[in-house]
C-alpha cells in the first residue's frame, strides 16, 4: 500500500496525503509516451529521453509490485514504431537488453515474472536473446507479471486471431456458430491474462495508438500531461487513487468489482 507524501491535484480532486490505496487494479497497462518531448524540453537528444524512460520503468515496476498490482503491461515498441529513423529503431530495440542487463537481478529479487506480447520472432536476435533469457530466469516467479509489449500492434493481433480461427473452421474443427468472445480471447497474445483494469497514457495524447483494442473494452482510462520520464510514483499514485473512485458497471446498472 502506498504512503507517498503529497497533496496532489488531478482532475479537480485533491487527494489526502498518506491516503492508502484500497482498491488496487489487478492489471495496469501503460502507454509510455513523451520520451522525445521530454528530452527536447531539456535540450537533450531524443535517445536520452528513451534512456530516462527506461530508467523510469524500474521505478514504476517497483511501485506496481509494492502496491500488489498483479500485471503491468508496458507498450515499449509498436508495430508502427518501425517507421521511425533506423538509428532510433535500433536504439529502442536495444533498450530491453540494456534494461535487463542492469535490472534483471532486481526483478528476480522482487519476484517479478517477465512476459511479452507482440510479434517476438521479428525482433532482432540480440533483443530476443536478452528478453528470452529474462523470461526463462523469471518463469517460476509468482509476483508481479511485467508484460512488455514489443513489436505489438492490436490490429495485426486481431487479424492473426481471425486467420487462425478461419483455419479451424476450414479444417472442420470449429463451426462458425461456436465462435464466441472466449474463442477470440484464446487467439490473442494476451490469452493467459485478464483484461486491463486501468490504462494510463502519459504526455497529453488522448488516443490508443493500436494498443490492446479488444482488451480495453471495459478498462478505466487515465491520461496525464506529464511525459513518461517524469511520470513519478506520485503521478502513478494519483492514477491509482482515481481508479478506486471509478464506478465500474460493465454495461449493467450495479457497480461491479470484477467482470
Ligand atoms: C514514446 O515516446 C515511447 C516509445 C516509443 C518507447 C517507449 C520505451 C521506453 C520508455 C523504454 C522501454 C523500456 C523497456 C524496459 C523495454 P516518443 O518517443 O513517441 O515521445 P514523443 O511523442 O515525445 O516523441
Amino acid at each position: 500500500m502506498s504512503f507517498i507524501k503529497w497533496p496532489f491535484k488531478r482532475n479537480k480532486i485533491t487527494y489526502e496525503s498518506d491516503a492508502t490505496i484500497e482498491v488496487v487494479p489487478k492489471h495496469v497497462a501503460i502507454i509510455m509516451d513523451g520520451n522525445g518531448r521530454w528530452a527536447n524540453d531539456q535540450g537533450l537528444p531524443r535517445m536520452r529521453g528513451h534512456k530516462e524512460g527506461m530508467d523510469n520503468v524500474r521505478r514504476i515496476v517497483k511501485m506496481a509490485s509494492g502496491e500488489g498490482i498483479e500485471i503491468l503491461t508496458l507498450y515499449a515498441f509498436s508495430t508502427e514504431n518501425w517507421k521511425r529513423p533506423k538509428s532510433e529503431v535500433e536504439y529502442l530495440l536495444k533498450l530491453p537488453k540494456e534494461f535487463l542487463n542492469v535490472y534483471l537481478p532486481e526483478l528476480i529479487e522482487e519476484n517479478v515474472r517477465v512476459k511479452t506480447i507482440g510479434h517476438f520472432d521479428a525482433l532482432p536476435k540480440h533483443t530476443k536473446k536478452a528478453v528470452q533469457y529474462a523470461i526463462d530466469q523469471t518463469a517460476n516467479n509468482t509476483g508481479l507479471i511485467l508484460n512488455i509489449a514489443l513489436n505489438y500492434g492490436s490490429r495485426s493481433e486481431i487479424v492473426n486471431a481471425v486467420q487462425s480461427i478461419a483455419h479451424q473452421v476450414e479444417n472442420g474443427n470449429l463451426r462458425p456458430s461456436e465462435i464466441e468472445e472466449a474463442t477470440i480471447n484464446s487467439h490473442l497474445f494476451t490469452k493467459e491474462l485478464p483484461d486491463p483494469d486501468l490504462l494510463i497514457r502519459t504526455s497529453g495524447e488522448i488516443r490508443l495508438s493500436n494498443f490492446l483494442l479488444w482488451q480495453l473494452a471495459y478498462t478505466e482510462f487515465w491520461f496525464t500531461d506529464v511525459h513518461w520520464p517524469a511520470f513519478t510514483e506520485a503521478e502513478f499514485s494519483a492514477a491509482l487513487h482515481a481508479f478506486q473512485l471509478r464506478k465500474r458497471r460493465f454495461g449493467g446498472l450495479k457497480e461491479t468489482k470484477k467482470e
